[in-house]
């Protein structure tokens, strides 16, 4: 997508009291050639700034904030945490000490996006702002920007949990919320079911497009995209499965990067493969949804993977976004089960609801567009908060008191269960 637009200078807040940090977030701001601006600073703890009012960053409404957590992370964290229900849609970058495990939690529970080591320098700092610029839709690069879209790659280990369902959705719901131009990619190469899942007959696809992509523009992509009623482009999965089983990783990763310049959001919907297609598909990723269900089986696949997905995402595992499907509150497994397991906060919940799901699915129809359901009322939420444009803040779950009070034949199971997956 070109865009000859002046872009807003984003504008970033700085709290710090380490003038190392300090300085080396000034040379990335300067880095950006006047794309973002430090318009407040102070070298106050983020402990003294708990316990005064924090008027001038509200008034100054920062879109970014950067903040070393110094010697007691904790309060850092809890100023964020603050902070990025004041401001919805904050990107927070921090830098300090190696954190404990349930810190990470928190931090990303705060709503911090990214974490510097306290070791890291310029370069690293430009890296983490250059992901929470394209989160909020800034280009790179002079007054005529190149377009650089957001990548939200959806991944399931275990079939049949419902990824599919979710990308679509979310995709939908992502564009009817921001108008943003968005496209729908189907990396299930062998059995992908996105189109017939949104009523479509494509003509052409990804296989198609691959073999004349040496050719591509912005002209040509348009004959093998099909238009949804909804407004959302999609690109089809191959229509048979030996079809996509040439496709290579380099492929992939070249035709992702050509399609994040012409749309605002990719939304690519993968199988559960883990051939290197499919982590070409996550490695680009800016956010990396992990759907799962709360069943042993699920969560077993779960931690066997995590290995793969902190190789691509990074130790601390920030891109990822976890997303349990078909919760209901007495389930075998817990949502603090899940979390423990994988290490991450769970990002969000869906409700499970088969028939109106397959409904949907049968006849072509995406539920966000056509009913107040349950399911399609916190797919909603979810789009809201992947957009940052949630209004208001939201108890991370729905039902906070399922989870800490389980039956006792519930709590029974669940310890047994829990049990096999510590020795899985
Ligand atoms: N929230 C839900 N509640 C109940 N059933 C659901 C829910 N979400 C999905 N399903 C059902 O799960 C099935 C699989 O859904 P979907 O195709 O989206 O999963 P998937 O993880 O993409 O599967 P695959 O491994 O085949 O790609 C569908 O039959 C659908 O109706
Ligand atoms: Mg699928």
């Amino acid at each position: 997508m070109k865009s000859n637009a002046k872009q807003e200078i984003v504008r970033a807040a700085l709290i710090a009291a380490d003038e190392t940090f300090r300085a080396a977030v000034h040379e990335a701001v300067d880095a950006t050639e006047g794309r973002v601006e430090v318009g407040l600073e102070t070298d106050a703890t983020p402990d003294a700034l708990l316990r005064e009012p924090v008027t001038p960053l509200k008034e100054y409404d920062p879109q970014i904030l950067f903040m070393a957590l110094g010697d007691t992370p904790e309060d850092g964290i809890r100023l964020a945490g603050t902070l990025s229900r004041a401001h919805p849609g904050l990107g927070i970058v921090v830098s300090g000490p190696e954190l404990s495990q349930p810190q990470l939690l928190e931090a990303m529970r705060a709503g911090i996006s990214e974490v510097v080591p306290d070791s890291g320098g310029q370069e690293e700092i430009s890296e983490s702002l250059e992901r929470v610029l394209r989160k909020l839709g800034v280009g790179v690069e002079g007054t005529v920007r190149r377009h650089v879209g957001r990548v939200l790659t959806f991944f399931s280990p275990k079939g049949g949990t419902g990824c599919s369902t979710v990308a679509m959705n979310v995709g939908i719901e992502l564009h009817r919320l921001t108008n943003k131009k968005t496209l729908l990619v189907d990396l299930d190469l062998e059995l992908g079911e996105i189109a017939s899942f949104m009523g479509l007959k494509p003509r052409f696809h990804l296989v198609d497009l691959l073999k004349n992509f040496h050719r591509m523009d912005e002209d040509l992509l348009t004959s093998y995209i099909e238009r949804h009623e909804s407004g959302v482009h999609v690109l089809s999965a191959p229509f048979e499965p030996e079809i996509g089983q040439s496709v290579s990783a380099d492929e992939i990763t070249s035709v992702v990067s050509f399609l994040r310049r012409q749309y605002d959001y990719v939304v690519i919907d993968t199988s559960k493969s883990l051939a290197p297609p499919a982590l070409a598909a996550m490695r680009p990723a800016d956010e990396l949804f992990l759907v799962t269900n709360l069943d042993l089986c699920s969560l077993r696949n779960f931690k066997r993977c995590m290995p793969i997905f902190k190789d691509i995402t990074g130790e601390k595992g920030e891109r990822i976004r976890l997303i349990v499907n078909r919760y209901a509150k007495n389930a075998l497994v817990s949502l603090d089960d899940l979390e423990n397991t994988v290490g991450l906060p769970v990002f969000g919940t869906l409700t499970n609801d088969f028939h109106t799901v397959i409904e949907s699915l049968s006849t072509g129809r995406p539920l966000v567009l056509q009913s107040n359901a349950r399911y399609a009322q916190e797919i909603k939420n979810l789009a809201a908060r992947i957009a940052g444009r949630e209004q208001q803040v939201r108890p991370r779950r729905g039902l906070v008191f399922g989870r800490l009070f389980g039956t006792r034949s519930t709590n029974g199971a669940r310890a047994a269960t829990r049990e096999a997956l510590n020795h899985a």
